[in-house]
């Protein structure tokens, strides 16, 4: 397992096998049938690309009345638990004693992406977020503090996993597109990207 620091980012290509690949997402299963994926718009109301749930005391959302965290699933429902397997990971590669209280499910179908921005909707900017990429590859891009500075990209594939801290904490990422079919993990395609944050 090849690690690597590109502008602030730790990358961990290929962290899970593919046996804990496929062990996260039958997880994940169990956790979208109690959280169903949600087509969310953007405050102004544009329809995002991906679809989204979330596991956890909070759950990030966006709507018509904003971006928060918010402790149920737009549906009613309280977010099931984030699996121990996640919390693993997050415990592996930060050593923190403090655990995520949510983690964000993104699913990418084809055509997908996820415009640059920075995660800035948590209390505190001092804990990392760690992102885990399952399925299709896609192409993580990578800036600084500032919208419009030099970015760098990369192809993130199915069980690598980036830890954003310290200066990439507040950096501008996102998604320019995935490679539609290009993984097996998921028999009808797509990219799921959980990312765990400390969102209280
Ligand atoms: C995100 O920043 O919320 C998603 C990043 C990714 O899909 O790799
Ligand atoms: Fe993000």
């Amino acid at each position: 397992m090849a690690h690597l620091t590109v502008a602030g980012f730790e990358i961990h290509d290929t962290y899970l096998t593919s046996d804990a690949q496929r062990a996260l997402l039958d997880a994940l299963r169990e956790v979208v049938r109690a959280a169903p994926l949600v087509d969310p718009v953007t405050p102004s109301g544009k329809k995002m690309s991906v679809r989204m749930t979330a596991a956890g005391q909070y759950g990030w959302i966006t709507d018509r009345q904003g971006y928060r965290y918010a402790p149920q699933h737009p549906q009613g429902t309280p977010w099931p638990a984030i699996p121990e397997s996640v919390l693993d990971i997050w415990r592996d590669l930060t050593g923190l004693a403090r655990i995520p209280d949510c983690c964000l499910i993104n699913y990418y179908g084809e055509g997908a992406r996820m415009g640059l921005h920075q995660d800035k909707d948590e209390a505190s900017y001092d804990w990392p977020v760690v992102s885990i990429s399952l399925g299709d590859d896609g192409l993580f891009r990578m800036g600084g503090p500032q919208r419009g500075g030099k970015t760098q990209s990369i192809w993130l594939k199915s069980g690598d996993v980036v830890v954003m801290g310290g200066a990439a904490r507040l950096a501008y990422h996102g998604v320019d597109r995935i490679r539609f079919g290009s993984s097996t993990l998921m028999p009808k395609g797509g990219r799921i990207n959980l990312t765990l944050r400390v969102a209280t």
